[in-house]
């Protein structure tokens, strides 16, 4: 695994999503407003939606599409019609870097 820089800490604000993309890996960068920053596939496990444009609703991402909502952290479904979690990445933070290893 490599470690890629993904975003500044001040590219996204609390609340919200923001897309990222390192090589052919597509994420979805989360700020949830208790301060965690997260990382998951930018994929709906649904259909091929881009989380990144859905919404993020405390620690769980809601898809804009049908609605299925992920666990920002660990990429758990927490709604349907989804029935398969997405890839979770663990972000960490490196002075003003936010970081992931792929
Ligand atoms: S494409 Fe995401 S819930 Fe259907």
């Amino acid at each position: 695994m490599a470690k890629h820089r993904v975003a500044g800490m001040d590219d996204i604000q609390p609340g919200e999503l923001k897309r990222v993309e390192i090589g052919d890996v597509a994420l979805c960068l989360a700020h949830v407003k208790d301060g965690r920053f997260c990382a998951v596939a930018d994929v709906c496990t649904h259909e091929e939606v881009e989380l990144s444009d859905g919404y993020l609703d405390g620690d769980e991402i809601e898809c804009p599409m049908h609605g299925s909502r992920f666990n920002v952290a660990t990429g758990a479904v927490r709604g349907l019609p989804a029935n398969q979690p997405v890839r979770a990445y663990a972000v960490e933070i490196d002075g003003d870097d936010l970081m992931v290893d792929l």
